[in-house]
């Protein structure tokens, strides 16, 4: 492995007295490469106040940062700055999944020490790290004489914008990110009348907020994204928006139990507050920000858990041709079903297997109020013979992924958590897809507030003790966590295919994933859950899939996760050459290049597949048809690759002509420049493979 650090503490400074006006002691930071300066100041009452530039232009103007406590006064006026330290930090550290294997860590960091000047003269301090791709910054608060914990009733982080620029956003809601992406101005941001959405178990929208990651263009083309690293022991963050001052503030998720958001023992760290900055959409996707920002690897050994592809017994239930529960009478997980889908897996080298609907308790599933004790994590249907699917799986080289649907009553899930996780390790079952469907029992919590944030960090916890891996759906949004924890190897926390199936307002439009990966995918892996083929689907003559055959394969490129479903039913894939793109296509990646994109338009991705050298690419285009150029100088200059394209025909189109699509086969240097034309709501998926004759 290849290792360098260094660590350069430049200087420390010292504040004799405290007060000081703007433009007096102004203290700044920059990105290494210089584009990104922070700067850092104490407004006239003595309130910490920081601005962004970006080459020299401002990009967050004066914003303050302020604290409202239950058991002490506010904490934001009346500061002064005792100390001031700077530390540069060049390293690099290897992902043992990913995107990438090798990630480049480089930031300057400023550490300002703030200390009221009357009152209790309390004392915190404000992290600033300003990377090339963006800025993070992060609170801690120190000891205080008498005081065992802080109860935090707001956080007012302020995002001071200096435009009305165009963004991409999903309301602030508390308890689901599973809503399509709006696109307008800043101004015309109205997150309270996407209140009710069709399809949602739960849903709680109290502020004119929006969710993070939320992207935003600058009209002179310059991209932020904002959102947050390392959410532990905390709230999830929303940003209030207040269209006449241009400005977001953070907006904490609270709890009706307890009537606050979040309560710490001191001393403590807040999650990082991020802004992602570039100057086109591309990089955007390309940035390390986030995981850059969590600690380093704390399990010692991750070799257990390997990137697959994987099939399930999960699409019929959501076309509505099979069920999760036994008493409906067409009980999806049956040993029958389940040795069908290992066949067809273990015949075309997929190598996980995913069982929904194996345990008791679905009967009672949705719309079911008091859902405690209702779930059991270890019993089997009797039409599930667990021993032997699992046995059948093994000799045919498939592994069976466990599923632990919740029903959003965590309670129950930690009482039942070792004997769940202990059962997995008798058949060797190394991951497990979680679910949360319906509201926190208990009442008054919510999916993105503190007591549920620890709730998930806990599950991921006690799963790495065991050696598993979660997969968690209804999850807490992906801060970046897989880096100190790469059990985390994926999650839901969006709009997933499952709405295409049976959502009432046509499902997921052709633009969805096109905004998906500029949005919700800076945060961290998605298990979207790509490949269906009957896209008309049949069994529900309202819905369909409104993308072609070949923008589906080209998501096994464009949406990264370390599992990767290949979710339509064996019977659809058999004989359709389309298949072999998903047979083929790298699921661990040395590196990933962003060819080209525009928020909510097109994007391209390559990615070089670890150890093979083979490449693969990606590109979908919105409802519109488009020409996508491939530049191919990304390839290795002394290899030749055979280059097999799954493209859209003439014909192709979303809604009249889903399922045509072409082949093309042909020779890839790295000279190569080659044009393609995407049907309206249409893809194109590229093999590469190396080395030919
Ligand atoms: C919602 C999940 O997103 C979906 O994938 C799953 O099948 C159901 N819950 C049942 O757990
Ligand atoms: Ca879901």
């Amino acid at each position: 492995m290849r290792f360098t650090s260094m660590l350069f503490l430049i200087a420390a400074i010292f504040f004799m007295n405290g007060c000081c006006g703007l433009g007096e002691k102004v203290s700044t930071v920059s990105s290494p490469s210089e584009n990104i300066v922070v700067k850092f100041f104490l407004s006239e009452n003595g309130s910490p106040t920081y601005s962004v530039y970006h080459k020299n232009m401002l990009i967050i103007d004066s914003s303050r940062i302020s604290f409202d406590f239950k058991n002490q006064s506010p904490l934001g006026k009346n500061l002064k700055v005792n100390l001031i330290q700077r530390e540069s930090v060049v390293d690099e550290w290897e992902m043992p999944w990913g995107e990438q294997r090798v990630v480049l860590n480089e930031y300057n960091e400023m550490i300002v020490n703030l200390q009221e000047t009357e009152n209790h003269k309390r004392e915190f301090n404000i992290y600033f790290k300003v990377y090339n791709d963006g800025i993070g910054f992060r609170y801690e608060f120190l000891k205080q004489p008498g005081v065992d914990s802080l109860i935090i009733k707001d956080e007012n982080t302020e995002f001071n914008l200096t435009g009305d620029h165009t963004c991409w956003w999903i309301p602030g809601d508390w308890d689901i990110y599973e809503h399509l992406y709006n696109t307008t101005k800043f101004t015309d941001i109205d997150a309270i009348s996407k209140r009710n959405h069709y399809g949602l178990a739960q849903t709680f929208i109290p502020e004119n907020a929006v969710n993070t990651p939320v992207t935003m263009r600058m009209d002179n083309g310059l991209h932020l994204s904002f959102h947050e690293a390392n959410l532990t022991d905390y709230a999830g963050m929303t940003l209030k928006v207040d269209k006449d001052k241009l400005l977001m503030t953070s907006e904490l998720v609270g709890s009706d139990r307890y009537g606050y958001k979040v309560k710490r023992a001191l001393p403590f760290f807040t999650p990082w507050r991020t802004i992602q900055i570039s100057e086109d959409a591309a990089d955007l996707i390309e940035s390390n920000l986030i995981v850059n920002l969590n600690e380093p690897n704390k399990l010692r050994d991750i070799s257990w858990f390997i990137p697959k592809k994987y099939m399930g017994i999960w699409w019929e239930m959501h076309i509505g041709t099979k069920s999760w529960d036994l008493k409906s009478g067409n009980h999806g997980a049956t040993t029958e079903n389940a040795k069908k889908f290992i066949d067809f897996a273990s015949d075309n080298g997929i190598k996980g297997l995913l069982i929904e609907g194996w345990n008791t308790g679905w009967e009672h599933w949705i719309g079911f109020e008091d859902r405690e004790g209702v779930f059991d994590f270890v019993t089997p249907y009797p039409d599930y013979d667990i021993d032997e699917v699992v046995d059948y799986a093994t000799d045919k080289g498939v592994e069976i992924i466990m599923h632990h649907e919740t029903s959003a009553a965590p309670r129950t899930y930690d009482q039942q958590m070792d004997t769940a996780f202990a059962l997995m390790n008798k058949y060797g079952i190394t991951s497990v897809k979680t679910g949360y469907v319906g509201k926190i029992i208990p009442k008054g919590e919510y999916h993105h507030g503190q007591w549920m944030v620890n709730h998930y960090r806990k599950v991921i916890e006690k799963a790495a003790e065991k050696n598993i891996a979660i997969n968690a759906h209804e999850p807490i949004k992906a801060t970046g966590i897989r880096r100190t924890f790469p059990n985390a190897i994926s999650r839901e926390g969006l709009r997933g295919q499952e709405f295409n199936a049976w959502a009432m307002d046509g499902g997921n439009p052709p633009e969805h994933l096109s905004i998906v990966a500029f949005t919700r995918m800076l945060a961290g892996p998605i298990d979207f859950t790509p490949g269906v083929f009957d896209i008309s689907l049949p069994t529900k003559p309202n819905n369909q899939i409104n993308t072609t055959i070949a923008h589906q394969l080209a998501l096994y490129v464009v949406i990264y996760s370390p599992i990767q479903m290949a979710c339509d039913l064996p019977e659809n894939y058999e004989g359709n050459c389309a298949f072999d793109f998903i047979k083929d296509v790298g699921i661990d990646w040395e590196q990933s290049k962003v060819l080209n994109g525009e928020v909510g338009d097109y994007v391209t991705i390559a990615r070089e597949e670890k150890n093979s050298g083979n490449w693969f690419v990606g590109s979908i285009t919105d409802e519109n048809s488009r020409e996508i150029t491939i530049d191919f100088s990304f390839v290795d200059p002394d290899a030749k690759y055979k280059a097999m394209a799954y493209k859209d025909s003439e014909n192709s189109h979303y809604k009249m002509n889903p399922t045509d699509y072409e082949l093309e086969e042909f020779i890839v240097t790295n000279k190569m420049i080659k044009t393609f034309k995407l049907a309206e709501g249409g893809g194109l998926a590229i093999s590469l493979i190396r080395d030919i004759n």
